[in-house]
């Protein structure tokens, strides 16, 4: 094993280290969860998703996804689509997107491919409904054998990075979150896919401010021109760049990810060279950005 890979820090670095026992049927034995960056993301070992979760393996995920807002739960490349739709609901409503197909026969398992220019601009779900995604679970079917990569951002640090002046300013103000041409060719109206939020959103569940703009669908604050809102749209989300606010995660296949839509951006690294990369992901439906 490379001594940098997440498993052996899970040995290496104690006091990032949970360690718990797993309860009945949850999984085989003990538990980790190994911190993986300064404010973001951790790996999860131990546990199986494909059996049903006991509401004691249900607490421990909740509080790790609140804590590293994003976490990798290794070894599950045995969940079927139905065993990932049985566990997404354990966590809400699971959300269909309103144009980009479901996989056939599982309305809201949506098939993943190749990095493209909106999964590697950094963003979070589906932002322009009125009700975006709490969470996402992302599940690794095929994986290349070298890069496809995805970043996530700490949105609390992206927001709590800023100057006192600037957050001030940027309570007041909100954005425009309008779906992509697709939507379009879907036969959708664009107000039908056109939500506008806070540009400060305080998460329901820890009460922390997190930055929420979105590089895909956000071209203008509210009562601001495109040409206005430009410069300060393109210094916020130069925020999620900062190496500082980021965890990287390199998939192996069986990897299911879940993170919080609400204290997070991503970003795919599109460097795969043309090979297949295949994910499964459901999205839960969130509360209204407040
Ligand atoms: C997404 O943007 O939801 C997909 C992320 C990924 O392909 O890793």
């Amino acid at each position: 094993m490379d001594s940098a890979s997440p498993e052996a820090r899970t040995n290496e670095v104690t006091p990032m280290t949970t360690t718990t026992e797993a309860p009945v049927g949850a999984g085989s034995g003990a538990i980790t969860v190994t911190k993986q960056s300064g404010v973001i993301g951790a790996i999860v070992t131990g546990l199986d998703l494909s059996k049903p979760m006991d509401d004691a393996t249900y607490d421990l995920l909740h509080q790790a996804i609140l804590e590293h807002c994003v976490i990798c739960i290794r070894g599950q490349a045995s969940m079927t689509s139905e065993d990932q739709l049985e566990y997404a609901k354990r966590w809400g409503e699971v959300a269909v997107h309103p144009y980009v197909p479901s996989i056939e026969g599982y309305p809201g398992v949506m098939k993943i491919y190749d990095p493209n220019p909106i999964t590697q601009t950094w963003h979070s779900d589906t932002t322009h409904a009125e009700r975006p995604p709490s969470l996402t679970i992302l599940l690794a079917r095929t994986i290349p054998p070298f890069g496809g990569d995805t970043m996530w951002a700490n949105a609390y640090s992206a927001y709590d990075g800023l100057s006192e002046g600037l957050q001030e300013t940027l309570g007041s103000l909100r954005a425009v979150h309008q779906g992509t041409a697709l939507a379009a060719d879907a036969g959708l109206d664009a107000e039908a896919v056109k939500s506008v939020h806070p540009v400060v959103r305080t998460h329901p569940e820890t009460g922390r401010k997190a930055l929420f703009v979105n590089g895909n669908y956000v071209a203008n604050f509210e009562g601001w021109s495109v040409e206005d809102s430009a410069p300060l749209l393109h210094y916020l989300y130069r925020q999620f760049e900062r190496p500082e606010y980021q965890y990287r995660h390199h998939w192996q296949e069986g990897d299911l990810v879940m993170w919080d839509n609400r204290s997070t951006q991503h970003s795919v690294v599109g460097d795969t060279n043309g090979a297949e990369r295949v994910l499964h992901r459901i999205t839960i439906r969130g509360d209204v950005p407040k």
